[in-house]
């Protein structure tokens, strides 16, 4: 396994940004080793050839510590972080990595993900983003485009917190409460369609579990949405390349 060289003050940075950014944010605490650990375990079965591996919402990067110790030369990386605090972590982290020497490729974006503008389909996906925060649309519109730049053989790995039900939502108002149910019912129908395994990890907070993904091969099955156009409207984002 390749090795990675930490950057302290992690944590920092993240808190730093939770009460002014919580909508995108979406979690008290970055997630544990451990949960990295899992979330990047179908790496370990990754093919021999050179793969191309996308990360939505690194924040300070613990899942990408564990993606780039799993990665060998030819491989890529692409890294998409909305938060510019988090952004300029990453960028400080991944310059400490000698990726060049590694023959790894490495594009990180101060973007949001929906800007997506890869062609070619990524064999492995991380997805960090807080679904539970977000609206409904945002859910549909995230999952679309990623899962249609996910390779046919291609896992999508994402977690979720394991909250008792209810938990949640008792201290949201009414509109927040409805919001959530729908988000809800629509991550439990990808669920269904998609996963194929999942991990439950304890030791995070809080619990979560990583789930596993696949295309369908009946097609996504995602309902159609009309993209936000702001973002189909703004030009492709351009990565600081590593
Ligand atoms: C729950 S945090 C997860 C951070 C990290 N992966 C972890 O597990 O500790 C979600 C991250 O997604 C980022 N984010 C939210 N919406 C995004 C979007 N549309 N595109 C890219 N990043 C986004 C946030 O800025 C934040 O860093």
């Amino acid at each position: 396994m390749g090795k990675v060289r930490p950057l302290g003050g992690g944590s920092w940075v993240f808190f730093s940004q939770l009460l002014s950014n919580f909508g995108t944010v979406g979690a008290i605490a970055p997630s544990s080793p451990l949960l990295a650990k899992a979330i990047v375990h179908p790496l370990e079965d990754r093919p021999q050839r050179p793969i191309s591996v996308l990360e939505a919402g690194a924040g300070t990067g613990v899942f990408t510590s564990q993606i780039l110790k799993r990665l060998r030369r030819g491989d890529r990386l692409d890294v998409y972080e909305l938060n510019p605090r988090y952004f300029g972590y990453l960028s400080r982290f991944l310059q400490g990595q000698e990726l060049h020497s590694r023959g790894i490729r490495c594009n990180l974006y101060n973007a949001d993900v929906r800007l997506l503008s890869q062609a070619r389909p990524y064999d492995f996906i991380v997805c960090g983003l807080p679904f539970n925060s977000f609206d409904v649309q945002t859910v549909d519109e995230i999952l679309e485009i990623l899962m249609s730049h996910l390779a046919a053989t291609g896992v999508f790995a994402y977690f979720e917190y394991s909250l008792p039900p209810g938990v949640r939502s008792r201290f949201l108002k009414a509109a927040e409460r409805d919001r959530l149910r729908k988000v809800s019912l629509r991550i439990g129908r990808f669920v269904r369609k998609h996963q194929f395994g999942s991990r439950q990890v304890w030791w995070n907070f809080p619990p979560a579990k990583a789930r596993f993904c696949r295309k369908a091969s009946a097609g996504s099955g995602l309902p159609e949405t009309s993209r936000d156009k702001t973002a189909e409207a703004q030009p492709p984002a351009r990565p600081v390349k590593h």
